[in-house]
């Protein structure tokens, strides 16, 4: 039965594990392996499964490699995750039981000053999940115009100010001041110098670049699509957001799989009604409780949602 009420959990990376649901001789998908910690809880519950790990950053794939390096049944990609499709077909693989995807950046990630994530670290202003991406965040900023520029910090970091910092972005940048993590910093205390100590703009903003940068969105619409269309059936999707554009497009996609499929014809009439190939299993989202939420404050914005795909004895 599908919950009506939101829950809160203890622990979101572990009840993850438990919605995956992961069987012993499963076949899984870390479709975002970061720091490899939900992939090594899986790899340790599976007996004759497998799993496909895979990442867009290849410093992610290397210590993912080397943590996984005592489980042959681990199979570690760079690959993103838009591509699960392919990477499954080089592995061989045609159906999956389950697909995790743990949305957003990693502490590895942040934590790496020269990665430039963190607006609290003076670095490069890359923010490029892989590192082969042709365009980086200084790229990025030097190269938009003022509009799309207010468009992405409203759309990715609900930025109120986005005029006024877009403007003090491209100031900055006709001085070619905008090249380094404190650049855009500066930027957004400039813009908004009326605020004593760091403005929370200054993280938001951060946010939306990075998500422009990566194309976040784009790729995470075409992973799910990816990832229902490789369940076998009882098979699940397992997200988890930290961003509420990431959480509305999870939402939408969800809800569209889950309802039944009606055929009309030209004239508006009812042909078909056909049941829906998939079920929530969660139908609000799953949200950390407040002993996650003191222990890590990242985790406030996080919310979990599940589907599963019909096994054919419960489908009408
Ligand atoms: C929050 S971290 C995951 C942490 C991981 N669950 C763990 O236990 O350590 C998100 C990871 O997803 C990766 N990622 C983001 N977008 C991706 C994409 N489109 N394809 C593949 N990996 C992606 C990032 O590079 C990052 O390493």
């Amino acid at each position: 039965m599908a919950s009506h009420s939101i829950t809160h959990v203890p622990v979101m990376a572990e009840h993850a594990l438990e919605l995956l649901r992961v069987r012993p001789n499963g076949v899984y998908v870390d479709a975002t392996a970061g720091g490899g910690g939900h992939s090594l809880c899986i790899a340790r519950r599976l007996d004759g499964g497998v799993l496909v790990a895979l990442d867009r950053d290849p410093e992610a794939v290397a210590s993912v490699k080397k943590r996984l390096a005592d489980f042959p049944c681990a199979k570690v990609f760079k690959a993103n995750y838009s591509e699960i499709d392919e990477v499954l077909a080089r592995a061989a693989i045609e159906t999956v039981d389950g697909v995790l995807f743990d949305l957003g950046v990693s502490s590895m990630q942040l934590e790496a000053a020269r990665r430039g994530f963190s607006f609290q670290a003076d670095g490069p202003l890359d923010m490029r999940m892989d590192t082969s991406a042709p365009v980086d965040a200084a790229t990025w900023l030097a190269n938009a115009g003022r509009a799309e520029i207010i468009r992405a910090l409203r759309d990715f970091g609900d930025v109120g100010p986005a005029a006024r910092i877009a403007d003090k972005i491209i100031e900055r940048r006709q001085k070619n001041r905008m090249k380094r993590t404190m650049d855009l910093a500066e930027a957004v205390a400039d813009a908004l110098d009326f605020v004593s100590g760091t403005p929370a703009e200054v993280r938001t903003v951060f946010q939306a670049v990075r998500m422009v940068v990566n194309e976040e969105l784009k790729h995470l619409e075409a992973g799910l699509r990816a990832a229902r269309a490789l369940l076998a059936p009882a098979g699940r999707i397992v997200v988890i957001t930290f961003h509420s554009g990431e959480d509305r497009m999870v939402k939408q996609l969800f809800r569209g799989w889950t309802r039944p499929e009606i055929l009309l014809s030209a004239d508006g009439r009812v042909i078909e009604k056909r049941a829906p190939l998939m079920r929530q299993v969660t139908r609000k989202p799953v949200l950390p409780g407040p002993d996650e939420t003191e222990r890590n404050p990242r985790s406030k914005s996080a919310k979990m949602r599940v589907v599963e795909r019909m096994a054919p004895e419960t489908m009408k």
